[in-house]
């Protein structure tokens, strides 16, 4: 750990969004219409991301993630992704998507050396697909069987939970992960839009989830980590298999192993996603690139990462999921 981190917690994982603009339109991330995309100008250029990137690893920071919005949406990313990889100092790069446009690049990432893909995968079945992003279901597909093929080290789905929306989706796609040799994890709703879907009504608890599993097939608790996130894994012997459960609602220690911060497409710390609170980066980044500036709002932003989110407490989300990073 570097002893500047001010943190007893080890904050070494910094998740970057590089657009908060995307190809499909989830029913608890995009609200209806929306069109309010950040200009141009407002977001950072590749330069000034890696310029921050290069600041956070001299603060002890060797994990990033590249986010949206979709990520793949943005001219260059794979080159981006490629850069960032090769920054001194820099240890495990993944990417969060939505995989629709993932095929045709899958192999220039693995050859990169990007280390993992997390892929949003809420239903197995085509209508529901749809109906919950707005995309095609075979682009996805083609794009999970893209990154097996070109060898990324770890693939990982990711499926939000809707009640009334996808429980019956919950154990085909644990069927489907197992076929396919990838982990899977299940997320609760958090408030982090503004869309009608993120009512209470249908919020879906990881503890129903899990009984839903369970009513289809053993669980054992599987102590094993299978990332840097705070999920809870079981193993699934009758199919050879785990699957994790991301409670950030009902998990009451949700936060307390919590080592990340995220960076925003327009240039803004967020040291948690379930705080207001952000530092902005651009007065050190522009009109020219300024190191110890930086250096000093990275740390500023990292003695005020809060203990824990406020999604329990109303909670009413300043920015939409799109515009802070997955
Ligand atoms: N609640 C839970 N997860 C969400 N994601 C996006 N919006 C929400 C929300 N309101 C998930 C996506 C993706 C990851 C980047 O964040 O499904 O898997
Ligand atoms: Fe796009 Fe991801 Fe939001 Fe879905 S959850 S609309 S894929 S940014």
């Amino acid at each position: 750990m570097n002893p500047e981190n001010p943190l007893t917690r080890i904050v070494d994982y910094l998740r970057i969004s590089i657009t908060d603009r995307c190809n499909e339109r989830c029913l608890y991330c995009m609200p209806e219409g929306f069109s309010d995309w950040k200009l141009r100008e407002e977001i950072l250029t590749y330069e000034e991301i890696l310029a921050a990137a290069e600041t956070a690893v001299g603060l002890g920071f060797r994990k990033f993630r590249v986010t949206g919005g979709e990520p793949l949406v943005r001219k260059d990313a794979e080159h981006f992704v490629a850069d960032l990889i090769a920054l001194p100092g820099v240890e495990q790069v993944g990417l969060s998507t939505n995989a629709t446009r993932l095929a045709p690049i899958a192999r220039h990432l693995a050859e990169a050396g990007l280390r993992s893909v997390n892929i949003s995968l809420d239903a197995l079945d085509p209508a529901i697909y749809s109906r919950i992003t707005g995309g095609k279901l075979e682009q996805v597909m083609a794009g999970i069987d893209a990154a097996l093929e070109a060898g990324i080290p770890v693939v990982k789905l990711n499926a939000v939970l809707m009640r009334g929306v996808n429980e019956h989706q919950i154990w085909p796609l644990a069927q489907f992960a197992a076929e396919k040799g990838l982990i899977l994890r299940f997320i609760e709703l958090m408030p982090v839009s503004l869309t009608e879907m993120l009512d209470e009504s249908n919020f879906l608890p990881a503890g129903e989830a899990k009984q839903i599993m369970a009513s289809h097939t053993p669980m054992i608790v599987d102590d094993h980590h299978y990332g840097n996130g705070p999920a809870q894994y079981f193993r699934l012997p009758e199919l050879d298999s785990s699957v994790g459960f991301i409670g950030a609602m009902t998990n009451l220690h949700f936060c307390e192993a919590c080592n990340k911060i995220r960076l925003t497409a327009d240039g803004k710390i967020r040291p948690c996603l379930g705080n207001h609170g952000e530092f902005d980066l651009k007065p050190a980044l522009r009109p020219e690139i300024n190191p110890a500036l930086l250096r000093e709002i990275f740390l500023a932003s990292l003695r005020e990462k809060p203990p824990e989110h406020q999604f329990r407490n109303q909670y009413q989300p300043g920015r939409i999921m799109t515009a802070i990073g997955g």
